[in-house]
């Protein structure tokens, strides 16, 4: 008899606790700490909040690097808080490039939609892959590893990119060595080049110093 109750005791736990933990949408108001943005009331959660739209247009490419991330990532989707996962559209003009750069929480996981886009990481040995990408070819980069991607043809390329956060994190190689006011000096000891090239390179990409 006991052992009855004991199992229904339970068996209410549970299943109080499973409705309490089914999502957390995010609220964007209030800051995000590590494990992602506090949850918004959930009687004030809507449909909408798990739904994305603007995927299926092809993003700006009229810019320096010729390409456009279209992002689906907790700011844009509150829905996505807590889950583990994300989405983006990537479009490559021809001579696109998404410059090497590391996204610091999360994996990657890229599916070309058309085009050719050439791709590739680099290892914390300094390995390199590198592969040509076509239609319905799908490729992984770890976590945290320098990576870039290239319009490898003459056409306009798209893919659709995941990851494995909801927040995956950027940071772009060129713009952390000459997008910002870290002086030129430091620039070129750190770096091994020369002051022109130093000074050209943070003309183009908005450095200062
Ligand atoms: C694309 O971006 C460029 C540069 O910012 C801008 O001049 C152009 O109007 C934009 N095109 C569209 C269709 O929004």
């Amino acid at each position: 008899m006991l052992q009855i109750l004991f199992f229904f005791a339970l068996l209410f736990t549970f299943s109080k606790n499973a409705a309490a933990i089914d999502f957390c949408v995010a609220n964007l108001k209030r800051p995000a700490g590590p494990a992602g943005y506090p949850c918004i009331t959930p009687t004030k959660v809507r449909t909408n909040d798990f739904v994305f739209t603007g995927l299926g247009v092809a993003g700006n490419t009229t810019n320096l690097i010729k390409a456009a991330v279209t992002p689906s990532f907790v700011a844009q989707f509150p829905g996505l808080n807590g889950l583990g996962l994300s989405i983006a559209r990537l479009d490559l003009a021809p001579g696109g490039v998404v410059p090497m750069h590391t996204h610091p929480a999360a994996s990657e996981i890229l599916y070309v939609l058309h085009g050719k886009i050439t791709a590739g990481f680099i290892s914390s040995a300094n390995s390199v892959y590198v592969k040509t990408l076509f239609k319905g070819d799908v490729m992984v980069f770890p976590q945290g590893l320098l990576h870039f991607q290239t319009n490898g043809g003459g056409k306009p390329a798209s893919a659709v990119v995941s990851f494995n956060n909801p927040d995956p994190g950027l940071q772009i190689l060129d713009f952390a060595l000459f997008g910002n006011n870290l002086a030129s000096s430091l620039v070129e000891q750190t770096t091994f080049l020369d002051d022109a090239t130093v000074k050209k390179l943070k003309g183009i990409l908005g450095g200062t110093g």
